[in-house]
């Protein structure tokens, strides 16, 4: 398997890099976080739109009785949608059964490049580890590590991700069985280096300073959990984002619809 990092969607040259990729899209503030948790809140699924307007349509399409609206531009909950892009706001109460149609600024368009991967799943913090044993059971021949970024430039909080993902994946595979690209290997540095204070890391990130300028401190610390108990793999099936359940499809390939 060979490891690769991209720090931004604009890393990716062309589709058909991604063609025979397993792809890992992170956002860890917060757009992944939030798919995460709402999904473990029991969401049927997260349909993600890149523009607001496609996203409003989609909710009239599948009908306003089943869906949710739900995102943000700028970190602040779109105008006239029902939620934000607040993983706090994704509890069972509201989201029980229900289909999320989500878009946010950078999140969203980096899992819209995914519908181009052979396969193509979302990772953060919350779920790093059971990412890298999904990875493990199958190691594909390509594994990208797609951050989200924040406004076509890095962040520090998707690279942690990545590198808990790459240092994880390590205690799982012999050493001759995968390679790191350079930004694989400082995903992962950056990673051990950080790892002690999450929290604290995200914080201090740029987006992490904006969120905390809007009162949104609670999120930071919810999304620097490293492997949530129970936390799912999200695994981007068309349109739709649904939770893998290994437990029904042991060791085998993701059918078409997985639920
Ligand atoms: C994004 O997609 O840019 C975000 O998840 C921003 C945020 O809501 O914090």
């Amino acid at each position: 398997m060979n490891i690769s990092v991209k720090c931004t969607p604009a890393m990716i040259a062309s589709e058909s890099e991604l063609r025979h990729a397993t792809v890992v899209v992170i956002d860890v503030l917060r757009a992944t976080s939030t798919i995460i948790t709402a999904l473990m809140a029991g969401a049927r699924e997260v349909i993600p739109a890149v523009a607001t307007d496609e996203a409003v349509a989609i909710a009239h399409r599948l009908g306003t009785d089943r869906t949710i609206l739900c995102g943000e531009r700028d970190a602040i909950k779109v105008q006239g949608f029902h939620l934000g892009n607040s993983p706090a706001e994704y509890t069972p109460e509201v989201v029980l059964g229900k289909t999320i149609v989500l878009t946010t600024t950078n999140g969203t368009p980096a899992l819209a490049r995914a519908r181009h991967a052979e396969r193509g799943i979302c990772g953060a913090l919350l779920n790093a580890g059971e990412v890298a044993r999904y990875l493990a059971r199958r190691e594909p021949d390509e594994l990208l590590l797609l951050c989200s970024g924040t406004n076509g430039g890095s962040s520090l909080e998707d690279m942690l991700a990545a590198g808990a993902i790459v240092a994880e994946l390590r205690t799982l595979l012999p050493a001759e069985r995968f390679s790191l690209t350079d930004g694989a290997r400082g995903a992962m540095m950056l990673f051990d280096d950080l790892r002690d204070d999450l929290a604290g890391a995200l914080a201090s990130s740029d987006h992490g300073r904006r969120l905390a300028g809007l009162g949104l401190e609670a999120d930071i610390r919810f999304c620097a959990q490293l492997n949530m108990k129970d936390a799912p793999v999200p695994v981007i099936d068309g349109s739709s984002i649904r939770p893998y359940h290994e437990a029904e499809h042991p060791g085998g390939r993701m059918a078409t619809r997985f639920i």
